[in-house]
């Protein structure tokens, strides 16, 4: 074979070896076996050659290109192979590996308590009764004995919706709700959502949530309130906390009392959370203001009752030790998920 034919087959089994995948191969049978490959080149030579070259010659070039299309023939084959167990090895599972746990929901902290709490007071024999979010001023004040222009209005600003629609700011129109569509006796919890306008800090937030209970009957008194507020809270937060009562004013409950309980976190040692009183203050109770029996046209000589309101935000704040109440709106999952 000349050397010219020699030195194109050594280059054509370097490039064939050296070459990795399937396309960098085609690249090469173009370059070689193509319309005008190099090896097509020399064949179209052949019959320009003087006939006594020209036979010698034509083997030669046939039989490069056979081998040309040998060699390249099963480069191919080894690559398809090679690429094949590369898919497979790279799709193949490891059954060794660890599971990936699906990310479970659960309740948010705020749902969690509240069902907690309901569920402790359904037990003692409470009704749960819903209101809306969006008040009227009526349920909101008027009906609780708000007049306009009271300053008791101004401890619960809130967000109007126009001159008389309003996010409520408290759950205590709910009481209003369940009076006029039921009588005595009522004994009712009406847990929910409420809206103040307040500036969002640590302490304080536009939105939060209360438990509201109602019990009215004859007879109804503020023994009963202390009774029914000590069996709850001494079941939810455990027998050791001691309650105290503090006078208050509300206007829709006469007398009125805040009630504090001995801290959750110090045991009442005194504590950051406490602010080192020993004490936190939960709710806001009272017998009800028969100013309210008017409005709902219950007979205020036949009928006393309780109610109290609960904000919960606060209550799961101090059991766990929570210094921000924006956490519970942040929706931020690493501190959603503790609980
Ligand atoms: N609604 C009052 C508040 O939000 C709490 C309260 C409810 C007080 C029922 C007395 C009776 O501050």
């Amino acid at each position: 074979m000349p050397d010219k034919l020699k030195q194109i087959q050594g280059e054509l089994q370097a490039a064939i070896q050296k070459c990795a995948d399937l396309r960098a191969l085609d690249g090469i049978r173009v370059k070689y076996l193509g319309r005008k490959g190099i090896i097509t080149e020399l064949l179209k030579q052949i019959g320009t050659m003087p006939p006594n070259e020209r036979r010698d010659f034509g083997r030669q070039v046939n039989e490069l290109k056979q081998h040309a299309a040998d060699a390249i023939g099963s480069r191919k084959a080894e690559l398809e192979a090679a690429e094949a167990e590369a898919k497979v090895s790279q799709e193949a599972v490891d059954v060794t590996l660890p599971g990936r746990r699906p990310i479970i929901g659960r309740k948010h902290i705020i749902t969690q308590t509240l069902d907690e709490i309901i569920g402790i007071l359904k037990g003692m024999g409470f009704a749960v009764a819903y209101g809306p979010d969006l008040e009227t001023d009526y349920y909101n004040y008027e009906a609780l004995n708000f007049p306009p222009d009271h300053p008791a209005r101004d401890m619960q600003d809130t967000f109007w919706i126009d001159e008389t629609h309003l996010l409520r700011t408290h759950t205590s129109p709910v009481q209003i709700r369940v009076m006029e569509q039921m009588q005595p006796p009522v004994r009712v919890i009406m847990p929910g959502r409420c809206f103040r306008n307040e500036s969002i800090n640590v302490r304080s937030h536009v939105m939060f949530h209360q438990i509201e209970g109602l019990y009215v009957d004859e007879g109804v008194t503020f023994g009963d309130l202390k009774g029914t507020l000590y069996a709850f809270l001494q079941t939810w937060l455990g027998t050791d906390v001691e309650i105290r009562f503090r006078p208050s004013y509300f206007p829709f409950t006469e007398p009125s009392a805040e009630v504090d309980v001995t801290c959750i976190l110090c045991k009442g040692s005194g504590c950051r959370v406490c602010k080192h009183t020993g004490w936190l203050e939960l709710l806001g109770a009272g017998m009800v203001d028969p100013a309210l029996y008017s409005y709902v046209g219950y007979d205020p000589e036949r009928y006393t009752g309780y109610a109290w309101g609960l904000g919960i935000e606060r209550l799961v704040m101090m059991k766990y030790g929570i210094e921000d109440i924006r956490v519970f709106f942040q929706n931020d999952i690493r501190f959603l998920e503790q609980f």
